[in-house]
């Protein structure tokens, strides 16, 4: 979280336990950090546009800044228990994440950024990203599933034949709308719109790889993953992304 996040966030707080206490005195005491809330203009005026403005609007009009502090509590005070109740609500909800691998052949094609931006623009939360270059037995233990099929060597010879783009997915069905996003194994079989389908047109050259269920998924992020590099956050569009009527 960066510095003039948390400061906004303290700020925020403040006003919210004192407008629960219901007390002038704990108001105003909380006024110290309003003035800090108000000079954190992008911050400010992009997360609490409301509250900004009113209290902005006080310190020319009210001579005491008062009114206007009043006036400001109200909408920091929304806009934090909306964004905690959201928090909580998306925390409850345990979203789901999966395992993307852009393969070697969809790395050296420059395919990284139009493959990213299919998952980013349908909602997705990136967590984890990196660029390696998988051992042939790291590729082996990566498609084990697969040992006793004909192509495994070659498939393994490949994995591990150059960069591959690591990636966890988060999001509301993300492993089984993500192989939606990605289409079938065959490009020639895969629909337009899909990601092999639009992007590929051999099975050999497919050009991505997605976890195929729950299990697969969880083992493939602990194969690739160190848990400290799953970064947990609260994305600002979460809210426009979900939502409950
Ligand atoms: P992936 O694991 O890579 O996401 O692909 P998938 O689930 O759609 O397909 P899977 O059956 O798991 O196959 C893994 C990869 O093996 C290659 N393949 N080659 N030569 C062949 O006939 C053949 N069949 C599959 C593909 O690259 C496929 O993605
Ligand atoms: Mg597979």
């Amino acid at each position: 979280m960066s510095a003039s996040r948390k400061l906004f966030q303290a700020a925020a707080r403040s006003l919210l336990s004192a407008s629960q206490r219901s007390s002038p005195a704990a108001l105003l005491a909380a006024e110290g950090r309003t003035a800090a809330l108000a000079t954190l203009t992008n911050l400010g005026r992009k997360t609490l546009p409301t509250a900004y403005a009113y209290h902005k609007q006080g310190s020319h009009h009210a001579s005491s800044g008062w009114g206007a502090f009043a006036a400001a509590v109200p909408a920091a005070v929304y806009m934090l228990q909306d964004q905690e109740a959201h928090a909580a609500e998306v925390n409850a909800a345990e979203l789901e994440r999966t395992f993307i691998a852009i393969k070697p052949d969809g790395v050296q094609r420059g395919l990284i950024s139009e493959i990213v931006s299919r998952f980013e623009r349908k909602g997705y939360k990136l967590v984890a990203i990196k660029l390696i270059v998988p051992s042939k037995e790291f590729a082996q233990k990566h498609y084990h599933d697969l040992k006793d099929r004909p192509f495994f060597n070659g498939l393994c010879d490949f994995l591990s034949s150059g960069p591959v783009l690591a990636m966890v997915w988060e999001g509301e069905g993300v492993i089984k709308y993500g192989r939606k996003l990605i289409g079938a194994t065959d490009p020639q079989k895969s629909e337009p719109g899909t990601i092999r389908g639009d992007l590929a047109i051999v099975v050999v050259r497919n050009i991505i790889h997605g976890s195929d269920g729950p299990e697969t998924a969880k083992d493939e992020i602990a194969l690739w993953f160190e848990p400290k590099e799953l970064v947990s956050y609260t994305s600002n569009a979460e809210k426009w992304i979900y939502g409950v009527n």
